[in-house]
């Protein structure tokens, strides 16, 4: 793994502080804070500019799906680049990839998600899938179904309203719109109430949603957003039967179904898309990114139904959205090669069998003191810490857990995400059972390091 250039790690820190605002940071500590710079990877791994090496547990961002330095992924981005680096989609202009990666998808995805509109993002794709439902239901003459149901602890985006959409813990110090989007429960099954089985916490989740509905009529409801897994509000998975159960109170009321499939499209659960193939959903529009490039370029598409697609593109109306960027024909490109790489490599087929061992691996670590649970599916995976395992009390908020438990890791070379109380594994997609075992004696050290830090400080 060579670095292209070299790097002063002092000066490039400085200059971050001095320029750099950072996505979900705590800028006050960052004015003190030195940033890990990242220079290099290949495969599994990244490199900082120290020359520090780690296995990148985090997939950077659930989304280096088929791994680091891939030649041909190259190769076919700059092939593109050389041919034609930009054209849009604007009109009645288009480009020859975004053709092809529109044609490859729909073939791919479920039922009838023919049709998509592509962005570079995750939280323009949600913004896309509002507007085109607003627009779809002015179109077919119901504009008062305006009304958008979300859930706590949702992540959608930020842009402002797939924020709007987020869980309300990422709103305080922020103006949101909350005049047409509500939030219901999230499934949060490790923290349901006491004494309540799963089938009973199932059952009230989707009375409280079809309470939701009525109390706002369902003829103001156009849509209710769903991750399948909830990923950054911390991979919460929902009782059995919940994701179905939610569609089909949707398709009583006439409500739109999005799911939001950021982060478990495209392999990271085993399957292209999870909402059919594991939850037995057929979305009217789904909304996917990271995964469709593996983050090689930003690319997002929002995939609508035929029925949808047939009222928007009915004569007597327009599509005013758009943006330069959408269908950027290198971002289209390298979509393509991904998933030809995905499929020659069976990159499903092979989540299949190591994810599971993921998933094992993860919970032999539930026999440590602070280790409340660990959940998820495949790869994409949580671990929730605590100060008590029978009464689920959490450790106070300036022991920092999350971070501390990162910080251990990222010193015995791996890296993994830090979220409040919670740290959170979304890997490369190629890892072998060897590298998992020894992302497990990292985690389990880490794990163990925090420990001797909090009951020497008097915390545990
Ligand atoms: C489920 C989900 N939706 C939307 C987004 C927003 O995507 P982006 O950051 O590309 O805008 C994310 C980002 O993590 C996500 O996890």
């Amino acid at each position: 793994m060579e670095n292209n250039y070299q790097y002063s790690t002092e000066d490039l820190q400085a200059r971050d502080r001095a320029h750099v605002i950072h996505s979900f940071s705590d800028l006050s500590a960052l004015k003190e804070d030195n940033c890990t710079v990242m220079t290099g990877s290949d495969g599994i791994y990244v490199k900082d500019s120290d020359g520090n090496q780690f296995i990148d547990g985090i997939g950077g961002l659930w989304c280096v799906n088929i791994g680091y330095g891939r030649e041909e992924m190259i190769e076919a981005i700059a092939d593109q680049l050389r041919q034609i680096p930009f054209y849009s989609s604007f009109t009645n202009l288009t480009n020859a990839p975004s053709v092809e990666l529109a044609s490859k998808i729909a073939s791919l995805a479920p039922g009838n998600l023919n049709r998509m509109f592509f962005g570079t993002g995750g939280s323009m794709a949600n913004d896309t899938a509002v507007r085109i439902a607003h627009h779809y239901f002015n179109r077919i003459g119901k504009p008062e179904k305006k009304h958008i149901i979300s859930r706590q602890h949702a992540y959608h985006g930020s842009t402002y309203m797939a924020m709007s959409m987020t869980g309300p813990i990422y709103h305080t110090g922020w103006d949101v719109e909350n005049n047409i989007v509500h939030h219901v429960s999230a499934p949060y099954s490790y923290r349901r109430p006491d004494g309540m089985s799963m089938s009973e916490f199932c059952d009230s989740l989707i009375a409280e949603l079809e309470a939701k509905i009525v109390d706002l009529g369902a003829e103001n409801v156009a849509a209710f957003i769903a991750e399948p897994l909830m990923g950054a509000g911390g991979v919460i998975v929902p009782p059995p039967g919940y994701q179905r159960r939610t569609w089909d109170v949707c398709q009583k009321y006439g409500v739109l179904y999005i799911s939001d499939e950021v982060v478990t499209a495209f392999a990271r659960l085993g399957h292209m898309f999870a909402s059919k193939d594991m939850f037995d959903v057929q979305p009217d529009i789904l909304v996917c990114a990271k995964g469709i490039s593996s983050g090689y370029q930003p690319l997002s598409a929002t995939l609508i139904s035929d029925d949808i697609y047939e009222a928007i593109s009915a004569p007597g109306g327009a599509f005013y959205h758009g943006f330069t960027y959408s269908g950027h024909p290198a971002a289209c490109a390298a979509g393509l090669k991904n998933i030809e790489i995905m499929e020659r490599e069976d990159i499903c087929g092979r989540v299949k069998k190591t994810g599971p061992y993921f998933e094992k691996m993860l919970n032999g670590l539930c026999d440590l003191d602070i280790v409340g649970e660990v959940r998820g599916s495949h790869f994409m995976m949580c671990i929730e810490n605590v100060a008590n395992k029978d009464t689920k009390e959490l450790l106070p908020m300036e022991a920092d857990v999350g971070k501390r438990v990162h910080k251990h890791c990222q010193a015995r070379g791996l890296i993994v995400r830090p979220l409040g109380h919670l740290n959170i594994l979304s890997p490369t997609l190629i890892l072998e059972e060897s590298d998992i075992d020894q992302m497990g004696e990292i985690l389990r050290a880490s794990i163990k390091a925090t420990m001797d830090d909090l009951s020497k400080e008097g915390v545990l």
